[in-house]
């Protein structure tokens, strides 16, 4: 069976080393996996909730765009494209949100931290907190959902919000799926050795932290720069090193294979100072990086390849998620006017019983009429002074049939038989 794997990145920022090894690198060999189709985009939805800024949003689409593409990505075998691309991804998200519990949405944690922090500072609880905020993981399902994903390799910070598109995946089902899995459940892929790529303080590399090792930007003396940062211990030239305690070392491993790994740790045992090790990571890093800077900057300098690569992985997409919005459009009744059933009116007609209906008129006496399964009035009576004696005369239909139609003061609607009303009371009795 074909596996899906889908994932995007949020355009706000400039690219670092850690969203290459966490998630590009990792995304580009998926997708050369054989049985594997892959669909990698532009989160640029995603960025209007953090990002005010539209330059840093234009800037930080190009850029992202040209590494994953600098990065090796194939785009005739993937489909690569911008979120914004796809007119059905904020449908889809309408369509979400109206099965998403409020509740649940109070839980997500990106919401949950603002809120938080709010009351910590004494605050309103939503100071400040957009409906974009809030309604984040609801965009984000229909990212997946749109194109019935398998796998979606994240981050750890976002298993939560792959839990709850299986939520809204199944409730949705549930609803309008009539026994068939409209929605495939995805499965989030954490990678935990390289989900957790450090920075220069050793804490998760996050452009929230200032911490990063930039991916492209100040070419190769940016990268030496940025290493030299690095936090190591103050061991001296000679002294052996712990490479357990070093973020260093986890850095030169997210690019280094076992042999590698063996050697770089066996030398700082040995006493290997900083400063070398620091040049060997460089060394290491920039044998990878190095082709792919040029690309990156070849590309930079023609932003219209990079139009329209996206112009033709939108095609494609949407190849996928046109049909497929039509048919959830269909499931919940967002239907062409042609061939309309009115709202249960065939089963009732089938279903449905005649029955006596009992009213008062505007001249303040009492009625009551036997009505056919269709509506047609089969018996109209005449004014009684009291409900109860047009109740009586009621019951005494019900309970004798056509014998007691002679005797009431009731007339036959227009064109209506004796035969059919014999045939409503029968109907009637029979219950
Ligand atoms: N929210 C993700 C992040 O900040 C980016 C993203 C948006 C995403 N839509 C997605 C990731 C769908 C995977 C699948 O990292």
């Amino acid at each position: 069976m074909i596996q899906r794997v889908l994932t995007g990145i949020t355009t706000t920022g400039t690219p670092h080393l850690g969203n290459y090894v966490g998630a590009i690198r990792p995304a580009i060999a998926a997708s050369r996996e054989p049985g594997v189709e892959s669909f990698f985009f532009l989160a640029d939805y995603h960025a209007l909730i953090k990002c005010d800024e539209p330059a840093r949003i234009e800037r930080s689409r190009l850029e992202i765009a040209a590494t994953w593409i600098a990065a090796g990505l194939d785009t005739e075998r993937a489909t690569f494209y911008r979120q914004s691309d796809i007119v059905e991804i904020p449908e889809l998200t309408w369509l979400l949100t109206c099965v998403a519990s409020k509740g649940l949405m109070n839980r997500a944690h990106a919401y949950k931290a603002a809120a938080d922090a709010n009351l910590a500072a004494g605050e309103d609880v939503d100071a400040g907190i957009t409906m974009g905020l809030f309604s984040y993981p609801i965009l984000m399902a229909a990212d997946i959902l749109m194109f019935n994903a398998h796998r979606v390799p994240v981050g750890r910070d976002q298993v939560q919000h792959i839990e709850m598109t299986r939520d809204l995946a199944q409730r949705f089902n549930h609803l309008f799926g009539q026994g068939r899995e409209l929605f495939v459940l995805p499965e989030a892929n954490v990678d935990e050795r390289v989900a957790m790529l450090p920075g220069l303080d050793g804490r998760k590399m996050s452009k929230s932290y200032d911490n990063t090792v930039p991916l492209f930007e100040g070419g190769a003396k940016g990268l030496r720069d940025a290493i030299a940062r690095v936090v190591t211990d103050s061991k001296l030239p000679g002294e052996p090193k712990d490479p357990d305690s070093a973020h260093l070392v986890s850095i030169f491993e997210a690019f280094a294979d076992d042999a590698e790994r063996a050697a770089f740790r066996a030398e700082l045992t040995a006493g290997m100072g900083w400063g070398d090790a620091k040049a060997h990571v460089v060394k290491r890093i920039e044998r990878d990086m190095g082709p792919m800077r040029a690309r990156y900057a070849e590309l930079m300098a023609h932003p219209e390849r990079i139009e329209e690569t996206l112009l033709e992985g939108a095609r494609k997409a949407r190849l996928v998620a046109a049909p497929f919005l039509a048919e959830l459009r269909d499931a919940v009744g967002l239907r062409r006017m042609v061939a309309v059933a009115a709202p249960a009116a065939a089963a009732k007609a089938k279903l449905a019983l005649p029955s006596f209906k009992q009213y008062r008129e505007a001249d303040g006496k009492f009625y009551f009429k036997l009505a056919a399964a269709d509506g047609r009035v089969l018996l109209q009576s005449d004014a009684f002074e009291s409900g109860r004696e047009a109740g009586q005369c009621v019951a005494r239909l019900k309970a004798e049939g056509i014998a007691a139609v002679p005797d009431a003061p009731v007339a036959h609607g227009v064109g209506v038989s004796a035969q059919d009303v014999a045939d409503a009371l029968t109907a009637l009795a029979a219950q």
